[in-house]
């Protein structure tokens, strides 16, 4: 069995039996990040790219099966026009500096999110990230681009009521099951669709719109280190946190 240990005074060991399949990061910080040393919060972003290509690495080598990361939310949009465009031009940065290597990795990407309401660049350069990627059988890199999880929700009664009304579905029939195979999550592999752990940086103590239905079970492990802060020491403090969880779905 593989064990890492932790560097300095304890040297917890890692059980790789119960490294978290799905991990959900809500990579937050990034512009206190630049404020604190005088720089644009821009630069916050662009530092935090630098820390997602490298936590992608880390767990893909630790064995983590899907990655969903929060990019970008339905509410930040209301952010200022500029910001807002940076961060829609991260993904042509993504796929021309960052793709490569994960690719290199055996990582595959993928987006869940309105994508058909992203600009188009913004688009195109995920969809050639996804499409280039997409025969890798590591790490699943899931993308939460312009993403919100109840209008996620929203959008899955939708289409359950259509099949309802075409009398292809009776209502006696909706199960979680059914309604999770309406969520944007039913891509990923059955047993991994939710989140293990969800890893919340900043010191914000919340979900923010993010992953509501599939986080039900979720361990929850929050720090306040800034996102870009965040690289694989952190991941693995994460995931040695939450080896000492008992996780009892309810039970006892
Ligand atoms: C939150 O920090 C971070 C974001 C809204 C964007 C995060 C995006 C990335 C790290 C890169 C995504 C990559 C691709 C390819 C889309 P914040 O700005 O809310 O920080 P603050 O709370 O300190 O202001």
């Amino acid at each position: 069995m593989f064990t890492l240990f932790k560097r300095k005074k304890e040297a917890a060991p890692v059980n790789m039996d119960k490294i978290p399949a799905h991990i959900g990061i809500i990579m937050d910080g990034n512009g206190r990040w630049a404020k604190k040393r005088l720089q644009p919060r821009v630069m916050g972003h662009k530092a935090g790219m630098d820390a997602l290509q490298e936590v992608t690495i880390a767990a893909n080598n630790l064995g983590v099966k899907v990655l969903t990361v929060y990019a970008f939310s339905t509410e930040n949009w209301s952010r200022p026009e500029d910001e807002v465009k940076f961060i829609m031009n991260l993904p042509v940065e993504f796929f021309d500096k960052y793709v490569p290597e994960l690719h290199k990795n055996n990582v595959r990407v993928e987006v869940i999110g309105e994508t058909e309401r992203l600009p188009k660049e913004t688009f195109d350069a995920m969809k050639r990230a996804c499409e280039q990627t997409k025969y890798n059988s590591g790490l699943i890199l899931n993308f939460a681009l312009n993403y919100g999880g109840r209008s996620e929700i929203t959008h899955a009664v939708k289409e359950i009521a259509q099949e309802v009304l075409d009398a292809k579905l009776n209502p006696g029939d909706i199960t979680e099951d059914l309604i999770a195979n309406h969520l944007m999550t039913n891509h990923l592999p059955y047993l991994h669709r939710d989140p293990d752990l969800i890893i919340r940086t900043s010191g914000e103590l919340r979900l923010s719109n993010f992953l509501p239905w599939q986080s039900a079970y979720s361990e929850f492990y929050f720090t306040p280190v800034y996102w870009p802060d965040f690289k694989t020491e952190e991941l693995h403090k994460a995931i040695l946190e939450y080896n000492r969880r008992h996780r009892r779905f309810g039970g006892v």
